[in-house]
């Protein structure tokens, strides 16, 4: 069957299978920024925005995400030019093997679209359906609260960086280091 999404500000179609999820979907077509883990909605990991809303991709049927726009890691920032959130994660040095990031990015943007002026303990709930292996959370939720004032409320756009048109692969612009795990790059 055919999948149709408005990925990334991008009308695009998709080949799916009836039993496929949205996180089949995009990493078959090198959508790899969300990540698997769990595969059953309990970590987190492959967390995208599906009509603005941060949802477990690994968990939502492909079939069902027809028709909706999804923002993945892919569609918030470019190397170049970070969303405020995924600046803030790299200068907080908020994440290690990075695994999570991409999915804790994008739930950070949600929340703070939801919340522009969240507390510490409001950040730790809205993250609480994300897990990471390696951070303490500390510098996470540190990240959350300065990328919350460095967007001082002006409304989170799920494209805050710049949109990269026509792009379909991460690898496109894959890096290597540790930072471009915020882009999404740390496969
Ligand atoms: S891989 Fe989707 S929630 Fe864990
Ligand atoms: S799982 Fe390693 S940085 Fe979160």
């Amino acid at each position: 069957m055919n999948i149709e999404l408005e990925l990334n500000g991008q009308s695009r179609t998709f080949e799916a299978k009836k039993t496929d999820s949205l996180l089949d979907v995009l990493r078959q077509n090198g959508y790899t920024g969300a990540k698997r883990g769990c595969d059953t909605g309990a970590c987190g990991f492959c967390t995208v925005l599906v009509d603005g809303e941060a949802r477990n991709s690994c968990v939502v049927p492909a079939s069902k995400a027809s028709g909706a726009e999804v923002t993945t890691i892919e569609g918030l920032g470019t190397q170049r030019d970070l969303h405020p959130v995924q600046r803030a994660f790299v200068d907080s040095t908020a994440l290690q093997c990075g695994f999570c990031i991409p999915g804790m990015i994008l739930r950070s943007v949600a929340l703070l679209e939801e919340n522009p002026d969240p507390s510490k303990a409001e950040v730790r709930k809205g993250l609480s359906d994300n897990l990471c292996r390696c951070t303490g959370y500390k510098k996470i939720v540190e990240a959350v609260l300065d990328a919350s004032d460095r967007i001082d409320g002006a409304g989170v756009a799920a494209d805050g960086g710049t949109r990269v048109e026509n792009r379909t692969t991460v690898g496109e612009d894959a890096g290597g280091t540790t930072s471009d795990c915020a882009g999404g790059d740390c496969r």
